[in-house]
């Protein structure tokens, strides 16, 4: 049996160990204590068929080189392909020279804090002003206010708030509109869709508002797209990139993520990921018909493959976050009706910020703890079984949100829910 390696250990981890579980032998490393299969060892010491790395840290670090290198089949970019999650400036660069249509930018480095100044001063309207390199979903600023993007800009390019990541930053034109989340995988010089289009709610509270998390939850099919909308994002920014990238000589291998506004104008591509997304992978992931094994591995050999087969299920997953999340998670909570959850019809729980305690059981062990989807006929269905699902979970502090897969109702309600069953351990 083909032995399948997933390097991460968040809720996107276990959701493509789920998807591969049925067709082939499957480890996580390092995984958590609710995915089985999980190793602590590094994936170097791992012997696998196939490796698919979930998060961009290790791509970005060249995990994807250094498994090649040693003759491993892998599904994840090269360091040269991850600089389109990498750095927004080298991103931005590439899908210019594709024609792209994307947000009008301006590049500033450590040394032009000035002009980055003069810049947002004369703009007029939105601001966006993005870190050129990783911040952990953190880095982008969206305002109106000049004071607050001169404050940041001054802040990233200093380095005080984000170190290396900020000395270098993008500021863009604002945009508008709906977004969406749109997967293919790019097997060099071709690309195929993943045909469905995901939308991720990236604020912690009921209503889009409150700080910015890593993702509370997530619709799939996103409401309101259609597949002639898939097609444009494809022929506009998807193909015309993966083109551009040979031009450049880099053999790109594995899941290229689009971020799109829909704006008034039409599509817009607002950033690439070089990876799946989370949560966008609990609610894409579970949709797919059929082994993927021959799919991803044959991405990973570099050769053209067809489009996956998606069932046509509505998929909706809600985040369950600890206590002090995005701030200063805490850890230790009690975990309980994990397996309640799990019984349900259509629901499945994937697991992120989860450890155990001294006794075995599961507790809270990060921001992101739980990742619960639900499927139906409708979005409708699926977000009234989600939310019957989570209303079985239980853990001191416990954070999500109602309206995911719903109309929107008071802005900024946070839902916590004190367990009647729970207790902190
Ligand atoms: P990014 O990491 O580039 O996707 O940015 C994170 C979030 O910031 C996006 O999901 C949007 O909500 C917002 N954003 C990014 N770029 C723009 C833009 N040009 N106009 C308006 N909002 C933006
Ligand atoms: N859901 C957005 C991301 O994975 O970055």
């Amino acid at each position: 049996m083909t032995r399948v390696c997933v390097v991460g250990s968040g809720a996107r981890e276990h959701a493509l160990v789920e998807l591969f579980r049925p067709h082939a032998d499957v480890v996580a490393t390092p995984g958590n204590p609710c995915i089985d299969g999980s190793v602590s060892t590094s994936p170097l010491d791992v012997d696998a068929d196939l490796f698919v790395i979930g998060p961009e840290v290790p791509l970005v670090e060249g995990l994807a080189d250094e498994l090649r290198s040693r003759g491993c089949l892998v599904l994840g970019p090269d360091r040269d392909g991850a600089r389109l999650e990498g750095s927004k400036a080298w991103m931005k660069e590439v899908i210019v020279a594709a024609g792209v249509p994307t947000a009008s930018h301006r590049v500033f480095g450590a040394t032009e804090l000035e002009a980055a100044l003069d810049h947002v001063t004369t703009t007029e309207g939105t601001i966006v002003v993005k870190t050129d390199g990783l911040a952990a979903g953190k880095g982008v600023l969206v305002t109106d206010d000049v004071a607050e993007a001169r404050a940041d800009v001054t802040a990233k390019l200093t380095g005080e708030s984000f170190g290396g990541a900020g000395r270098r930053i993008v500021i863009e034109e604002g945009l508008s509109g709906p977004e969406v989340s749109l997967f293919a995988l790019v097997s060099g010089s071709t690309c195929a869709v993943i045909p469905t289009l995901a939308r991720d709610h990236k604020r912690l509270l009921t209503g889009d508002g409150g700080p910015n998390t890593g993702g509370m939850g997530a619709v799939c099919p996103a409401p309101g797209t259609n597949p002639e909308l898939i097609d444009q994002m494809m022929d506009e920014a998807v193909k015309p990139t993966v083109e551009e990238l040979v031009r450049r000589g880099i053999d790109y291998r594995g899941v290229l993520f689009g971020g799109f506004m829909l704006t008034p104008e039409g599509p817009r591509l607002l950033e690439y990921n070089i990876r799946f997304g989370d949560p966008e992978a609990q609610v894409v992931l579970p949709r797919w018909v059929g082994d993927p094994v021959p799919t991803f591995m044959a991405v990973a050999r570099g050769e053209t493959v067809d489009p996956p087969v998606l069932d046509d299920r509505s998929m909706v997953t809600i985040v369950c976050a600890s206590e002090g999340y995005p701030y200063s998670p805490r850890a230790g909570d009690l975990i309980t009706g994990l397996d309640d959850a799990r019984a349900l019809a259509g629901v499945a729980v994937f697991c992120a910020g989860v450890g155990t305690d001294a006794a075995g059981r599961p507790v809270t062990a990060g921001g992101r703890v739980l990742s619960v989807t639900a499927s139906g006929s409708d979005v409708a269905e699926a977000r009234t079984r989600a939310l019957a699902a989570v209303s079985l979970i239980h853990f001191d502090g416990m954070q999500y949100r109602e309206d995911i897969g719903g109309t929107v109702s008071a802005p900024g309600e946070v839902h916590r829910r004190t367990p009647d069953r729970g207790e902190r351990s």
